[in-house]
């Protein structure tokens, strides 16, 4: 909703959450109360035992844990982190094994496959020359060349690219580490990982929920097959990832979610609805284990680098309000 509503800008959306302690009557009266007025500058309110709640961004200071406290793993620590072969899961995965001589178990779809990247574009840098390369590589060998199948295989060029990178300064820094290649959005699959992990390690210390996808397009114009991709990626990988870890053994959870969730990007309906719901799965499990284990979701605020879009939004992360810098916090 937070999403659409920077898309359908002639309208106007708010959300009155009333739960199911009010009847019909009393949510009607609450609702023409809180019909947008000029100035109104909430999006969501949530009536609970007779208290009225919007939510507002504040500056936080520390982690996730309670003030005073520091929060140190183990060493040698077991860390499983999905999407963890690139982007800023593969940094955290990295910095957290070097910190704590970490065992690495990094899941994913795309793993580095050995002469995936033809010889003759090795040399190749930047995507236009890749491009250009393909195409003459390709009409050489007699192949049909179509920008479709060019621009899909540029893309898998560049995520080996960025895996090899990863594998090296893994290896660079003398990490313990270990590829799975498995979707998060398949049940079974999951479910095997985790237990050959379990079965290796004997435990599992540290999860970096870290696989995303963003295909941003206005909500007219995506598909359920689209709008699917985004947010199962993020649900149902934590979904698997709650109903096969040994909760009360782990020592914290880190789900990689985004500001998207709370301001809502222009054709991100899809991604910001993921990153709530991840929230609020978070939120959840959280409250259910009270041990002695963290569960944190990190609200990435993106911009530039990180995150590439595709299609008619605005593209990336840039973030209404917040300038669409560069900073990713
Ligand atoms: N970077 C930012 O500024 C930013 C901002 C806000 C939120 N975040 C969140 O932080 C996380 C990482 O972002 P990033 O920018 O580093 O992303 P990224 O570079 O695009 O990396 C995402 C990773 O997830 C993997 N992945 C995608 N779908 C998967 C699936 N179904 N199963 C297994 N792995 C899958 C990708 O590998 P394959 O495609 O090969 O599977 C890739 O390794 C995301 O959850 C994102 O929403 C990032």
């Amino acid at each position: 909703m937070k999403a659409l509503r920077s898309e359908w800008v002639d309208g106007g959306i708010r959300m009155v959450d009333c739960g199911e302690e009010l009847d019909w009557e009393e949510c009607g009266r609450l609702l023409l109360k809180e019909w947008p007025g000029e100035g109104a500058d909430w999006m969501e309110v949530v009536y609970r035992g007779g208290r009225r709640t919007t939510w507002r961004p504040e500056n936080a200071e520390g982690g996730p844990w309670n003030e005073g406290e520091s929060r140190r793993l183990p060493q040698g620590a077991v860390i499983v982190a999905t999407g963890g072969l690139r982007g800023i899961t593969a940094e955290a995965a990295l910095r957290l094994a070097r910190s704590y001589d970490g065992r690495l178990h990094l899941l994913s779809r795309t793993v580095w496959q050995e002469g995936r990247v033809p010889r003759e574009l090795k040399h190749l840098k930047d995507a236009v020359e890749l491009r250009r390369g393909l195409i003459e590589l390709w009409r050489g060998m007699g192949r049909t060349v179509e920008p479709g199948m060019i621009e899909r295989e540029v893309q898998e060029i560049g995520k080996q690219r960025e895996i090899r990178e990863s594998m090296d300064r893994l290896e660079k820094a003398g990490v313990k580490y270990c590829c799975h290649q498995v979707d998060v959005r398949d049940e079974k699959a999951m479910k095997r990982v985790l237990a050959e992990i379990y079965a290796q390690e004997g435990r599992i210390d540290v999860v970096l929920h870290g696989a995303g996808v963003i295909e941003d397009k206005l909500l007219g114009n995506k598909t359920e097959e689209v709008f699917d991709r985004v947010y199962e990626t993020k649900v149902k990988g934590a979904r698997w990832l709650e109903e096969n870890l040994r909760w009360a053994e782990l020592n914290c959870v880190v789900l990689f979610s985004s500001v998207s969730a709370y301001v809502g990007n222009r054709g991100q309906t899809d991604y910001a609805a993921a990153n709530a719901c991840l929230n609020a799965l978070g939120g959840g499990v959280a409250r259910e284990i009270r041990g002695s284990g963290v569960v944190a979701g990190l609200e990435w605020l993106g911009g530039g680098g990180g995150r590439s879009g595709d299609g008619d939004g605005d593209g990336g992360e840039e973030i209404e309000g917040f300038g669409g810098g560069d900073d990713r916090s």
